[in-house]
């Protein structure tokens, strides 16, 4: 096999791609040339928004021309025609699909035009035609229903994005018979219907499984199988309802779960706490209540990894246990040296006032978000050790007892909400020395006494509705 596919490795979740043997000097067969060519002059550009014009010289051999990799006996094997503007010219004699050896396509945001009636007839002629390991067709206006038959004609892809077009209809049963795929993103459509139980099955061998941001109803099918890979499950914004599935404790690579803006019932997803890379969680906006201590939890070990934590909206209460914190070492270490790796599926994380799409989240963005449940108790003084955090939302809880002085240490903090509680005594001082802060609200508690003053801050409220934010913008605001 030519591809080397990296859905994810540790700390990298991004959908790397990598091409092993393509050859850029292989001379470039004259056949395969002149496809090329009848292929480029058949299209229409548009070139009021093309990014990439699509130049190729004709002059040089085919295999170096932009968005073209051949194998080492020159017959084409990829083409990247992201972000090249079309109008019009791919249709099913487009002379695309008598490139026979071309395994990975690459069409995302090329944005076809209504020039091309149903974008799915085009994208079954694709499948059909050229039984292709790679198709990206996301962030285009590709119009219809998935056919049902589709899953017939993906017996060697093993990456298929459909995500950000206008699909509706449902997800068709035929999938679950891609049995090589790796990735599978149909996120930001309009899909309903229900999950089949064999999609859920697919995480056998599926890394990446993404229908966030769709209309999907039902029950999340409880079918994760014994050998689950699944490292990104992501079912954010469905409408969703029922328990988070018992077998999804077979999956013990998961990296990513977001079921975010569903109806989910239930209580704390203990078992998560035993998956060593654990990274991003995000159960914000549904139906969980009860406590989040986990009594037969080892604690020793948990989530090293864990970079995001967004259980927010929900109905869960008691005391926030300290003996988590003590172990989220992504979150204590300052992590601002290591390689900015990322991963390019995204997560919505509120910050600022504001809810955020993340669409790369780098290593080094780290979010605790327990805003709008029923939390009481003192702010654990632990939580004062994550001196790698950056947003921390406590608002909308019962919090009583004072804020920590240990609060200076978290020197990356750039947001920092403890709103609507019922804190009580002095802000600390050290909340001035918190040079990255650019929001800080602490309104609706009982707080006396002077407030800091600082190069950050200035006051927009007296005593007892504080509300402090600083002119500068930064950090977060960047991404
Ligand atoms: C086309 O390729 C030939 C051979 O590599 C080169 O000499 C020529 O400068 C190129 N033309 C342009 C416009 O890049
Ligand atoms: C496909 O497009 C080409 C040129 O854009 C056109 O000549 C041909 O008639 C079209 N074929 C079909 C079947 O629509
Ligand atoms: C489609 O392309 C035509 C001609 O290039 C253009 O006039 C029209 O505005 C485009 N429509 C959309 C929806 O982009
Ligand atoms: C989901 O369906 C409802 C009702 O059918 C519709 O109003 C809404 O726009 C749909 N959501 C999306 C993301 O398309
Ligand atoms: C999504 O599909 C539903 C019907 O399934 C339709 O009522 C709704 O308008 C669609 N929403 C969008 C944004 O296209
Ligand atoms: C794990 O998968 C097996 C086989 O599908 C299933 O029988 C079992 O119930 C699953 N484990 C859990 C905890 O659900
Ligand atoms: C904290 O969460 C609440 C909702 O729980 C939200 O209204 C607020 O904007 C968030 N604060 C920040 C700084 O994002
Ligand atoms: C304060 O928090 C309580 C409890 O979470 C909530 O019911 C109330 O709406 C919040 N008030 C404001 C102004 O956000
Ligand atoms: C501060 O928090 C309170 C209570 O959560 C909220 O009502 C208010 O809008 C927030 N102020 C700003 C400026 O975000």
């Amino acid at each position: 096999m030519r591809i080397t596919l990296l859905v994810s490795f540790l700390l990298c979740y991004c959908y790397c791609i990598y091409i092993t043997h393509a050859s850029p000097n292989s001379l470039c067969l004259e056949d395969q040339q002149s496809l090329l060519l009848q292929f480029r002059n058949n299209l229409a550009f548009d070139p009021e928004y093309s990014f990439r014009p699509l130049e190729w010289n004709k002059s040089a051999v085919c295999c170096s021309w932009s968005g073209v990799t051949c194998d080492k006996d020159g017959h084409i094997i990829g083409l990247d025609l992201s972000y090249v503007i079309i109008s019009g010219g791919i249709n099913s004699s487009s002379s695309l699909f008598s490139l026979q050896h071309l395994q990975i396509l690459y069409l995302s945001g090329i944005n076809f035009n209504s020039s091309i009636p149903s974008g799915f007839r085009l994208v079954q002629n694709l499948i059909i035609s050229s039984n292709l390991d790679v198709l990206d067709l996301r962030n285009n206006q590709l119009l219809g229903s998935i056919p049902q038959d589709i899953g017939s004609y993906l017996s060697s892809t093993i990456f298929l994005s459909l995500s950000n077009n206008n699909l509706h209809g449902s997800i068709p049963d035929s999938l679950c018979k891609a049995s090589k795929l790796r990735v599978l993103d149909i996120s930001v459509n309009n899909i309903s219907g229900t999950i089949s139980p064999c999609l859920m099955t697919m995480t056998g061998t599926l890394e990446v499984l993404n229908f966030g941001k769709n209309n999907l109803t039902g029950l999340i099918p409880d079918m994760f199988p014994i050998d689950c890979v699944v490292s990104t499950l992501n079912f954010h914004g469905n409408l969703l309802h029922g328990p988070i599935p018992n077998s999804l404790s077979n999956c013990s690579s998961i990296e990513v779960f977001d079921i975010g803006s569903n109806q989910i019932v239930g209580g704390f997803p203990c078992f998560l706490l035993n998956i060593p890379a654990f990274g991003v969680l995000v159960l914000r906006n549904n139906k969980f209540h009860g406590s989040i201590e986990c009594s037969h939890s080892q604690t020793n070990e948990h989530w090293k990894m864990i970079q995001i934590v967004d259980i927010a909206f929900n109905s869960f209460n008691g005391k926030l246990p300290e003996k988590y914190f003590t172990t989220w070492d992504r979150m204590i270490h300052n992590e601002d040296d290591s390689p900015k790796m990322y991963y390019e599926d995204s997560v919505t994380v509120s910050t600022k006032g504001q809810q955020l799409e993340f669409v790369k989240i780098l290593t080094i963005l780290t979010v605790i978000d327990f805003s709008s449940n029923h939390f009481e108790g003192p702010i654990p003084e632990v939580l004062m050790d994550l001196k790698g955090i950056r947003v921390l939302n406590l608002s909308n809880n019962a919090l009583y007892g004072e804020i920590p002085s240990t609060i200076g240490n978290l020197q990356q903090l750039e947001s920092l909400d403890l709103s609507n509680n019922s804190l009580v005594g002095e802000i600390p001082v050290q909340i001035a020395s918190l040079s990255f802060l650019s929001y800080l609200n602490l309104s609706m508690n009982h707080l006396v006494g002077m407030i800091p003053t600082g190069e950050t801050f200035f006051v927009l409220e007296p005593l007892e509705y504080f509300v402090m934010e600083s002119l500068k913008l930064g950090g977060l605001g960047g991404l």
